[in-house]
């Protein structure tokens, strides 16, 4: 693998850096404290085609590769979080897989506009009962005639506030287990779907998450995603794509906390001199540069194993794992380095303590990337 990107690719980061500089990182603290959904700036990224990054341009994409989209994920991380989960979810979960699995006639309906971002979409896995053990959902989808009706809940959902579509995936037939379920497109103005009040988050404030309700939900057939009992194999093979996402996030937060303990430590005195002459300081900066490098040599050997087609399950859950809990250790020596300064609101670094938190969560905890991490080792 060539550790140095190529000229497309570090056009990509050229420009993701400088807007995240302009347009995200003067407002991230703003809207983290007040929960706003930054629409100006995700109708920019739509603009730049960082909505639809890796998808070909004859289905509304920028036609890149997975690599410039972990890149571009990193630098606009750095910039604000929210933004960049706002960005991984529409292109990691919802258009990957309706490219992937979807006809023609539904990649027209629900990839184009999603990819150019006109529209926004968002993928449905969790529910109150089945975060880890997703094959345990009790949403169902029941046939009747040509249509399915859905009935059930799903929560946590990023864009779940903003989404014009989601992907749901429902039991069709329970008695199958993880082989009976099925994924759907469901339009958010269809008769049945509710959604509940935005969740109040911990981080990534700027991105909207919320519980979303079906009830006697009818779906046409054809916005079935795959065949029927396709559902976990495509869910789980987006997953594989989407950690990648996640830990091209973890990089962004942490290295935007590195780049401030950087510049803290050698502006703040003590004992006679900037702390950055202090090796207790030089040996934690020292630490945090080698996990945030490390991390991501995983996520962009996850990345470019996605562009050579090669199953990545166990590299993407490897980067995602090495990445996010790097993330957590970077952004809290971060605050260290800022004492008392790092744990007030006026600092960006509890903002990016705070984001990292989830990116050990989501999109399987850490856990999880462990067990899929060893079924692989094992199975070697
Ligand atoms: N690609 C394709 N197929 C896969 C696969 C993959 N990566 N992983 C598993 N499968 C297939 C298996 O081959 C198996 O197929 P067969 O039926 O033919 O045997 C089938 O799926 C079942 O596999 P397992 O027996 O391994 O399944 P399991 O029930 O033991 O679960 C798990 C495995 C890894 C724990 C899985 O449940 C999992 O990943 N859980 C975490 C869920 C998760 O990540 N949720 C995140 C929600 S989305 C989110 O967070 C979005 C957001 O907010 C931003």
């Amino acid at each position: 693998m060539d550790v140095q990107l190529t000229e497309e690719q570090r056009q990509v980061r050229d420009l993701c850096r400088q807007f995240a500089e302009s347009e995200l990182r003067p407002n991230a603290r703003r809207w983290d404290a007040e929960h706003h959904f930054p629409r100006e700036a995700v109708a920019k990224l739509a603009e730049m085609g960082l909505l639809g990054v890796a998808v070909p341009a004859e289905w509304g994409g920028a036609g890149m590769d997975n690599v410039s989209y972990a890149v571009a994920m990193e630098e606009i991380s750095r910039g604000c979080a929210g933004t960049g989960v706002i960005m991984s979810v529409n292109n990691s979960l919802y258009c990957d897989p309706v490219l992937k699995f979807g006809t023609d006639a539904q990649r027209k309906e629900f990839l184009t506009p999603f990819a150019r971002g006109e529209k926004l979409g968002a993928f449905a896995l969790t529910e109150p009962m089945s975060g880890s053990d997703a094959a345990e959902m009790r949403t169902t989808a029941r046939r009747r005639g040509d249509v399915y009706v859905l009935d059930g809940s799903k929560n946590y959902i990023t864009n779940g506030p903003q989404a014009d579509v989601i992907l749901v995936f429902a039991m069709t037939d329970r008695e199958k287990r993880h082989r009976g379920i099925s994924a759907f497109l469901v339009p958010t103005d269809v008769k049945g779907f509710t959604r509940g009040k935005p969740d109040e988050k911990v981080g990534i404030r700027a991105s909207g998450s919320c519980t979303v309700f079906f009830e006697g939900c009818e779906i046409p057939e054809r916005y079935r995603l795959g065949q029927e009992g396709d559902g976990f194999k495509i869910a789980m093979a987006t997953l594989d794509g989407g950690r990648i996402g996640i830990g091209a996030q973890a990089l962004g937060i942490a290295r935007a906390a590195l780049e401030e303990a950087v510049a803290y430590s050698k502006e703040r005195k003590a004992f006679g001199q900037a702390i950055a002459q202090f090796q207790a300081i030089q040996f934690m900066l020292a630490d945090m540069a080698t996990e945030l490098d490390a991390a991501r040599l995983l996520v962009l050997r996850a990345a470019a194993l996605k562009d050579q087609g090669v199953r990545h399950t166990a590299e993407s859950a490897m980067a995602k794992l090495f990445a996010s809990e790097m993330c957590e250790r970077v952004t809290s020596k971060a605050l260290q380095i800022h004492g008392g300064l790092g744990y007030m609101k006026e600092c960006d670094v509890e903002r990016h303590w705070r984001d990292s938190r989830i990116t050990e969560i989501y999109e399987g905890t850490s856990e999880i990337q462990r067990m899929v991490i060893s079924a692989s080792v094992l199975k070697d």
